[in-house]
């Protein structure tokens, strides 16, 4: 029997493609080249298995697309908003995602731009290698405490809890937190975590703030002006979820009026095109969505997509099925 044949939109890391190579009749990415939406569409017409990515758009009008091959979009990532999930159901297409396997690196992400945000590092490293530092003195680039202060997560899932735990057992941190759903009873023991009625109440209470939720319509500029003029002046907002929950337009407004100390931004509405308002801010630490980017974390996300492949051709229900 011919193997089944499967196109990965972007470069992988080596050990998983070796396997692909192995199991499939696969087409690979090599130069790691952004696609565009004739490739996809294309890509459904003529493979059984499409694997995408995060910065990859899979809209209806790509989806959409007659005479498919496609069964199976076999996603690398925990992330699934750039894929139109109703008209993947609409269409048959089986969805799957990468969950469980990047909650620690992201956590811990979401900690360096906290801590980068707080202590003033990116700007410390500038104004270093701008040789523009004149030495130590007593007032020099004072900044917020970390140890003890008030983390507020919005969404209390798999990631924003291991930012709790590492907050909480790591820096004394007081957490709270804002979600549709209570959290298990030890959790909340472990982390004696606060539960916030309203946004607002979360948003007035933290000294930073942490978004966990996932991207989409539902999110869509949870965090605008509003939401902003809530927090404390001197609180951080930290993002490490979906660039499109953060107004950016108001959010580089208070930066700049100074109405929040300073924010730790790990996604962006529109990336890679960064809002250039960003750019000219020293209140604002700025990563190239690296939540995930670790070796062994991107080789088990890669090790995820080949399970639910192995579950969908064997005919069983693949283990991460979103759609
Ligand atoms: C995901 O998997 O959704 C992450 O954003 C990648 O780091």
């Amino acid at each position: 029997m011919s193997k089944p044949k499967v196109f990965i939109t972007r470069k992988w890391p080596e050990s998983v493609e070796a396997k692909l190579k192995e199991l499939y009749d696969v087409t690979l990415n090599e130069y790691d080249r952004p696609l565009s939406a004739a490739h996809f569409r294309d890509a459904l017409q003529h493979y059984d298995a499409v694997c995408p990515t995060v910065c990859d758009s899979f809209p209806a009008e790509v989806i959409n697309v007659p005479n498919k091959r496609c069964k199976i979009l076999g996603n690398f990532g925990v992330g699934f908003n750039h894929i139109d999930i109703n008209a993947a159901k609409e269409q048959g297409l089986v969805v799957t995602n990468t969950p469980g396997v990047l909650t620690e690196s992201t956590a811990d992400i979401a900690m360096t731009l906290l801590l980068m945000s707080a202590r003033r590092g990116a700007e410390g490293d500038r104004l270093v290698r701008a040789r523009q530092w004149t030495g130590w003195c007593p007032t020099h680039m004072m900044s917020s405490d970390v140890t003890g202060a008030a983390l507020g997560l919005i969404g209390f899932g798999r990631i924003a809890q291991a930012m709790a735990r590492k907050a909480h057992h790591g820096f004394n941190m007081k957490i709270y937190y804002f979600s549709p759903r209570a959290a298990d009873q030890h959790v909340v023991d472990d982390l004696d975590a606060t539960r916030c009625e309203t946004l607002e109440e979360l948003m007035q209470v933290s000294d930073y703030v942490s978004l966990h939720c996932p991207g989409g319509a539902e999110t869509h500029h949870l965090i605008n002006e509003q939401r902003l003029s809530q927090m404390k002046p001197t609180a951080h907002l930290i993002n490490t979820a979906r660039g499109d929950v953060v107004d950016s337009n108001a959010l580089i407004k208070a930066l700049k009026e100074k109405r929040i100390a300073g924010a730790g931004l790990d996604v962006y509405e529109g990336e890679p095109n960064i809002d250039e308002g960003f750019l000219s801010l020293e209140n604002v630490s700025l990563l190239p969505h690296l939540g995930s980017a670790t070796i062994a974390t991107r080789t088990a996300m890669g090790e995820k997509v080949l399970e639910n492949l192995a579950a969908f051709f064997a005919g069983q229900e693949p283990p991460d099925r979103v759609a």
